[in-house]
């Protein structure tokens, strides 16, 4: 297939397009390029199978809201991921966020599909439901609370309103990621603890950990998102389906623990109940339906297990864990600071944006 990957710069797509070349596929990248300062290791000590140079798609250096339908002629599926991917960024510029992650994800997926692009996948995530009791699934209500979640929200359903006989968009609501990247995130909360173990042997919890999250290797998403490419497009057409494993539902203090399991010497303390108790589950059965080989491999001792080698193997020191290259936050607040981007999160310098 010949695939435009959008965000491929980013934690997950240096993940991903290395896979898709492996399968054979033709991928061009995509990426205006925020966090390219940011590398943390060669690729081969995050992607099993990769060289030290890792596979790097030919890359177009641009912005999702500048594409026009005849960038995407030609090619057999869009994979979108370059968004602004978190909330906290999300609440910094929140005007922008809904021009890129809404508007943009929109403007991108109208283009794809004027130019005769039949499958379109789309980055969501399982945060759009929010905080919820017990267990959710695809069936269960929407509570988007920020405005990255929010979003989310509306792109599945401005995308479901355009699905037809030529164009079938896939949802794929992604339980928070972990694992190794050679474009690292220390923002999501396994990345996070096992850098803090290795920084000041030390994790220290505000809250007693006792709500629970769903968590995901980047390398597992990888895989769904190629089986969501293979998969016939009588399944694929407008499928929403969340990306994890139930046997990775996890309490804040189960991942805290395989954390400081996996770092000797890490003390680990956590803090009194929060006033807000509420969590939720996440139910992973219509994946397993839906992609039959979708066969996601990692648990959380074994994320921490990869990162503690990758951190030795670079001997990583504490400026690169609080650094601003691999906390989304800090590297978009230094564009800003430094004027190297407008408000709305365009280059400033003259030619960068082709
Ligand atoms: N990492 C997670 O835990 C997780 C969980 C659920 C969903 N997701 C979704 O997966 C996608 C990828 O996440 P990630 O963790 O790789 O994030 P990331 O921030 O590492 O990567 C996003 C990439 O998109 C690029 N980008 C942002 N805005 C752009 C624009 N306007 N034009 C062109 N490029 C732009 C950035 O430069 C970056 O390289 C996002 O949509 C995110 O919301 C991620």
């Amino acid at each position: 297939m010949r695939i435009f990957v959008t965000g491929s710069d980013g934690y997950l797509g240096s993940l991903l397009t290395p896979q898709l070349m492996a399968e054979g596929h033709d991928v061009v990248g995509l990426d205006t390029g925020f966090y390219r300062t940011g590398w943390l290791c060669p690729p081969h000590l995050a992607i099993p199978g990769e060289g030290p140079a890792g596979s790097v798609p030919l890359t177009r250096n641009s912005d999702i809201r500048h594409i026009k339908a005849e960038d995407l002629r030609g090619f057999d599926a869009v994979v979108h991921m370059a968004e602004l991917s978190n909330d906290p960024l999300g609440d910094l510029v929140a005007d922008v966020t809904y021009d890129i992650n809404h508007a943009g994800s929109v403007h991108l997926a109208e283009c794809a599909k004027r130019a005769g692009v039949s499958r379109f996948i789309y980055l969501s995530s399982c945060s759009v439901y929010g905080v919820a009791e017990g267990t959710v699934d695809e069936t269960s209500p929407l509570n988007p609370l920020t405005a990255y979640a929010k979003c989310k929200a509306m792109v599945e359903r401005d995308l479901t309103a355009m699905a037809d006989d030529e164009f079938s968009p896939t949802f794929l609501r992604n339980a928070t990621a972990f694992g190794a990247s050679p474009r690292m995130r220390f923002d999501i909360v396994l990345n996070n603890l096992c850098g803090l173990a290795w920084v000041e042997h030390k994790i220290a919890m505000t809250s007693d950990g006792t709500p629970w999250r769903p968590l995901v290797h980047g390398l597992d998403i990888a895989k769904a998102i190629s089986c969501a490419l293979r998969a016939p497009r009588e399944v694929a057409h407008a499928l929403v389906v969340n990306v994890g494993s139930d046997q990775n539902n996890w309490t804040v203090r189960e991942i805290a623990e395989a954390v400081a399991d996996e770092f000797p010497g890490c003390e680990l303390s956590f803090g009194p109940p929060s006033g807000d108790q509420r969590s939720y589950r996440v139910a992973f059965a219509k994946i397993r339906e839906a992609f039959p080989d979708f066969d996601p491999r990692w648990d959380i001792a074994a994320g921490a297990r990869q990162l503690h080698r990758v951190f030795e193997s670079i001997a990583m020191e504490p400026e690169t864990f609080y650094g601003r290259g691999h906390t989304r936050l800090k590297q978009v607040e230094y564009l800003l600071k430094t004027g190297q981007v407008d408000d709305s999160l365009f280059w400033v310098q003259q030619g960068r944006d082709i």
